[in-house]
């Protein structure tokens, strides 16, 4: 079995607050991890009213380096195992807010509380589990990524999100993808998927995939729809950089495929077996 646990993400949901962020405990086949920390501290506290201890848990993926998936990096315990990309660390600003939207943290400061993976390369972190690493650009409307824009000595260059990055699982019934923001595609981090486990089945993806505007994304958006059907996917897992109206329009072209919204407090199971030698006893 698979379960998520949504510790922070941009919509409330009754007592658990929403921020511009995202934060997910995973739960794979009885191995637990945290993919992203969200935009602040708001993740431990929606943990404490879902009854967890986070403090119990020792691995934490980070999908890419944007304030709104590591801002809450500072408020881990000491003495994780954290999975980064290298480039997480570049300095980055947004142009539209004027702010520091990069790692809130200096390399040497998260070393010296962390033991850090930084890698380029996919790592299988559990059983069955992978870091995606640096995702090749290959789906042909994806080869401009979705990039944000950084702010550099008063020069605006294009960012491209190098270590925007995912995880997969491998299970009976396909893979099982998760994004961040999707910065570099969600259909190249799917195809990556597949190449760096082997299995070409796709299960379901969870994410943040950047497709905010359904006017000027329409070609994009579409494009990605029939992208999902070509892999019969069953099931989305959509929010953070989805927006609603968005969303909507993936579940009237999509009538098959399980649409699933994500809202902090939110939890889900999904009943798969592991596809995996080591299996827990
Ligand atoms: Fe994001
Ligand atoms: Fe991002």
């Amino acid at each position: 079995m698979i379960s998520l646990k949504i510790l922070s993400e941009n919509r409330d949901n009754c007592e658990f607050k929403g921020e511009g962020g995202l934060s997910v405990l995973v739960e794979s086949f009885g191995k637990t991890f945290l993919l992203d920390t969200g935009y602040s501290d708001l993740f431990l506290k929606n943990a404490k009213l879902l009854g967890i201890d986070l403090s119990k848990v020792q691995t934490v993926v980070l999908t890419h380096g944007h304030s709104d998936h590591t801002n809450g990096v500072p408020y881990l315990d000491n003495g994780k195992t954290i999975i980064m990309h290298p480039q997480a660390f570049k300095d980055r600003w947004s142009i539209r807010k004027k702010e520091y939207v990069g790692f809130p943290m200096s390399e040497e400061e998260l070393k010296s509380r962390h033991n850090v993976i930084e890698t380029r390369l996919p790592v299988v972190f559990f059983d069955g589990c992978y870091f995606l690493g640096e995702i090749p650009m290959t789906v042909e409307f994806e080869q401009k990524g979705n990039f944000s824009t950084t702010l550099d000595e008063g020069l605006t260059q294009t960012d491209l999100t190098e270590d925007d990055s995912g995880v997969a699982i491998k299970t009976s019934e396909g893979l099982f993808v998760m994004t961040g923001c999707g910065h570099r595609g969600v259909c190249n981090t799917v195809e990556h998927a597949k190449k760096v486990t082997g299995q070409d089945k796709v299960f379901g993806v969870l994410g943040g995939f950047h497709l905010r505007n359904l006017e000027k994304q329409k070609d994009i958006i579409d494009r990605t729809i029939e992208y999902f059907k070509s892999q019969d996917i069953k099931v989305l897992y959509l929010g953070h950089c989805v927006t609603d109206e968005v969303i909507e329009y993936f579940e009237q072209k999509l009538p098959n495929v399980k649409i699933v919204r994500l809202a902090s407090g939110k939890q889900f199971e999904l009943e798969l077996d592991p596809l995996f030698e080591n299996q827990p006893s």
